[in-house]
C-alpha cells in the first residue's frame, strides 16, 4: 500500500494539522429573547438552558457572552398579546419594548454586533410573518409595513437588519429606504432561504408566535426543492443584500453548500430551535454526549459552507473551550 490514510489521523497534533474545518467564536451570532419587565428569566421547556429575559437581566447576560468572546447577538421580542395588531403597529413604536432594547444595548455595548428580526408575526394578532387580507398573506402591503419596520430598527442601531418574512421584493424594497434615509452603513442578512419547517416548533413557543390560522407554505420554502434557493439568494444579492442565509441549518446542509459554492456573497446558518431542541432532549435521556454531538453539529454546517452561524449553542460552546 502506498497510501495510507490513517498516516494522517496518527496523533492529537497531526490530526489538528490536518484539519480542514475549524470553528472560530467569530462565526457565532448567539440568538437571545427579550420580554417586557424587570429581574425576570424565564426557562423555555423545549429550549433547557435558553431563557426569555428583560432588559435587565438580558445586558448582563451580553456582557456574560461578550466575556466569553460572543459579540454578535440576534434579538427577538416577546409582545404581549394587548399590543398585537393585525398591522403589527407595535413594530414601529420607538419606545416599545424592542426598539427601546436595541438602542439601550448598543448604547452600553457599541462594540457588539446586534441582528434584528424584520417579520410581523412577533407583533401580528394573525400570527403571520405578512398582512392578512381575506385569509391571503398580502406580499406588497406587507412590504409597506416591513420597510417601516426596518427603517426603525436602523434608526434605533441594529447593525443588521434581518428580514425573516420571505415576501418578494423585500430586500429591495428596505435597501432603498435605508438608502433614501442615508442609512447606508446598516447590514441586511437575508433569510434567503427559509424553509416551512416544522423545527420552528420551539421558537414559537418561546415566543408565542405559531400562526393563529394556516400555515406559511405560502411564502416559506418547500423543503422538497433546493434550485429556488438559488433563485431567492440570486435575487436577495441584486437587491442589496450583504449576507445570505439558510434556514434550518441540518437538514439544509446540501443547500448551504450549494449557495456557497454558486454565489459570492459570505453564507450564513440558522441552526434553529427544533435542532437545538433534539440534541438537547437526546442529551438528558443520556442517549448521546452532549458536548460532542454538539461539536460535531456545529462543525458540519461550517463544513458545508456556513461563513456564520446563528445558534443557541453559542455561549454553551464558548464556555465549553474556555
Ligand atoms: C419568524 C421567525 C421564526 C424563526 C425566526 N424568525 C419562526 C417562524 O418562521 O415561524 C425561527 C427560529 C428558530 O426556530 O430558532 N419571523
Amino acid at each position: 500500500m502506498l497510501q495510507r490514510p490513517r498516516r494522517n489521523r496518527k496523533s492529537p497534533a497531526i490530526r489538528a494539522m490536518v484539519e480542514e474545518t475549524s470553528l472560530r467564536l467569530n462565526d457565532f451570532i448567539f440568538p437571545l429573547f427579550l420580554i417586557e419587565g424587570s429581574n425576570k428569566k424565564i426557562s423555555i421547556n423545549s429550549m433547557p438552558g435558553i431563557y426569555r429575559y428583560t432588559l435587565d437581566l438580558l445586558l448582563i447576560e451580553i456582557e456574560e457572552c461578550m466575556q466569553l468572546g460572543i459579540y454578535s447577538f440576534c434579538l427577538f421580542p416577546s409582545i404581549s398579546d394587548h399590543l398585537k395588531d393585525k398591522f403589527a403597529t407595535e413594530s414601529t413604536n420607538e419606545n416599545g419594548l424592542y426598539l427601546n432594547a436595541i438602542k439601550i444595548i448598543k448604547n452600553r455595548f457599541p462594540e457588539c454586533c446586534l441582528m434584528t428580526d424584520v417579520a410581523m408575526d412577533p407583533y401580528s394578532s394573525d400570527g403571520h410573518d405578512g398582512l392578512v387580507i381575506d385569509g391571503k398573506i398580502d406580499n406588497d402591503k406587507t412590504l409597506e409595513i416591513l420597510g417601516k419596520m426596518a427603517l426603525s430598527q436602523a434608526i434605533a442601531g441594529a447593525d443588521i437588519l434581518g428580514p425573516s418574512d420571505m415576501m418578494d421584493g423585500r430586500i429591495g424594497y428596505i435597501r432603498n429606504i435605508l438608502e433614501d434615509n442615508k442609512f447606508v452603513d446598516t447590514l441586511i442578512m437575508s433569510y434567503s432561504a427559509k424553509y416551512a419547517s416544522a423545527f420552528y416548533g420551539p421558537f414559537r413557543d418561546a415566543l408565542d408566535s405559531a400562526p393563529k390560522f394556516g400555515d406559511k407554505k405560502t411564502y416559506q420554502m418547500n423543503p422538497a426543492n433546493a434550485k429556488e434557493a438559488i433563485t431567492e439568494a440570486n435575487l436577495d444579492i441584486s437587491e442589496g443584500a450583504d449576507i445570505i442565509m439558510v434556514k434550518p441549518a441540518l437538514a439544509y446542509l446540501d443547500i448551504i453548500q450549494s449557495l456557497s459554492t454558486q454565489t459570492q456573497h459570505p453564507v450564513a446558518a440558522y441552526n434553529v430551535s427544533g435542532e437545538y431542541a433534539m440534541l438537547k432532549a437526546a442529551e438528558s435521556n443520556g442517549w448521546i454526549d452532549g458536548d460532542r454531538a454538539m461539536v460535531e453539529v456545529l462543525l458540519s454546517i461550517k463544513r458545508a459552507g456556513a461563513k456564520i452561524i446563528l445558534t443557541y449553542f453559542a455561549k454553551e460552546y464558548a464556555a465549553l473551550i474556555k
